[in-house]
């Protein structure tokens, strides 16, 4: 039984966001929209409430969870040795779509750090996750809201579809502008390391620190890379369909496209492109659109509509890993598992 409430994010209606908070508190699962995804909540110091997430996800219990507050001084309950760079990060980003790796004190049970010695910290901008948390007054530990292994809801409809029944509440709150799942970044160290792609972007932070390293396993497909932040060696973002990125010169990849679909005629063919060229393929196409920004915005829900509309083989387009292309190319290279036509 899940008690879904509707809340318009511009005009809070505070009694319903406690009702939410009170099963929050009370040891319950309750998904609520962020800038980024939907995130699927519950207290991060309530190892058994902690439990119900990975129950509800299908998730395996060494990913660690995201802790998510809505004050900046709560960093200093969870987490210790907070240095220059993490001070930094929360000053010129927070709230916002980026998420902290520090060390955690002995208040954060292992069941939320995945076993870790650190803890991953947001505040998000949302104003429900903001009201949310205030209200349910402990930290709420909120991977995305999805079973695992899917791509991550960003709206109203994926959430109901998929978990209604699995958590005790939902807050239906709109789309997710940002539309990908917040920036990782680990500032344990001297220098920064990027150990997830983002909106917050490497260009952004290089604003902010003389030197920026990335987790090499963000870029390309190692066996040898082991990549720092647990869940980014899953598979992920699977719709059912096979994907596969075309990349090269435009107007190649766009007849290299249209040639496999005539080749496949017996096969239902889906396209992920820019605005601009969706009227230059055959087949099931579905822009992204107009910009990076929002091609990030529409991927994932892009890859579930896909699968509604039971295409066998999606063909999409690559896109510049400059800005938020990185974080865009890191979620698609993921979908297709890594499968490029190089042209
Ligand atoms: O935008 C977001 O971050 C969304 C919304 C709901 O806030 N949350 C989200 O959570 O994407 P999740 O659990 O799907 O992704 C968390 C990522 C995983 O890749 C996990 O391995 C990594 O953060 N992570 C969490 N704690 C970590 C830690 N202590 N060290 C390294 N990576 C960590
Ligand atoms: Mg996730």
């Amino acid at each position: 039984n899940t008690l879904v409430t509707k809340i318009d994010k511009d005009n809070i209606d505070i009694q319903k966001i406690k009702v939410q908070a009170d099963i929050l508190r009370n040891g319950g699962t309750v998904i609520f929209p962020t800038e980024t995804v939907y995130g699927l909540g519950a207290n991060a110091l309530d190892e058994n409430a902690v439990d119900k997430i990975y129950k509800a996800k299908g998730r395996p219990s060494d990913n660690p969870l995201i802790v998510h507050i809505s004050n900046k001084d709560d960093v200093y309950k969870l987490a210790k040795d907070i240095n220059e760079n993490a001070k930094i990060i929360m000053d010129k980003f927070w709230p916002g779509p980026i998420t902290i790796i520090l060390n955690k004190n002995d208040k954060v049970p292992y069941k939320t750090s995945g076993g870790l010695e650190t803890v991953a910290l947001r505040m998000p901008s949302h104003p429900i996750a903001l009201e949310l948390i205030k209200e349910a007054n402990v930290p709420v530990a909120a991977p995305s809201a999805n079973i695992s292994g899917r791509p991550s809801p960003t709206d109203e409809s994926h959430v109901i579809e998929e978990m209604e029944g699995r958590v005790d509440g939902i807050i239906l709150g709109g789309d997710c502008n940002v539309g990908l799942e917040s920036t990782v970044i680990d500032v344990t160290s001297d220098i920064p390391i990027i150990l997830r792609p983002g909106k917050i972007t490497y260009e952004d932070l290089l604003d902010a620190f003389l030197e920026v390293e990335i987790d090499p396993s963000i870029l390309e497909k190692n066996d040898n890379i082991i990549p720092k932040s647990p869940g980014m060696k899953y598979t992920h973002y699977s719709p059912n369909a096979d994907v596969y990125i075309v990349r090269g010169k435009e107007s190649d990849v766009i007849d290299k496209i249209n040639d496999l679909i005539d080749k496949n005629k017996e096969i239902k063919v889906g396209v992920m492109c820019i605005n601009k060229n969706a009227h230059k393929y055959k087949g099931e196409v579905i822009p992204l659109g107009e910009s990076i920004n929002e091609v990030g915005k529409n991927l994932f829900k892009t890859l579930r509509e896909m699968d509604k509309r039971k295409v066998d083989v999606i063909y999409s387009e690559s896109f510049d890993t400059k800005g938020i292309g990185q974080a865009v190319m890191n979620r698609l290279n993921k979908a297709a598992g890594y499968k490029i036509i190089d042209l």
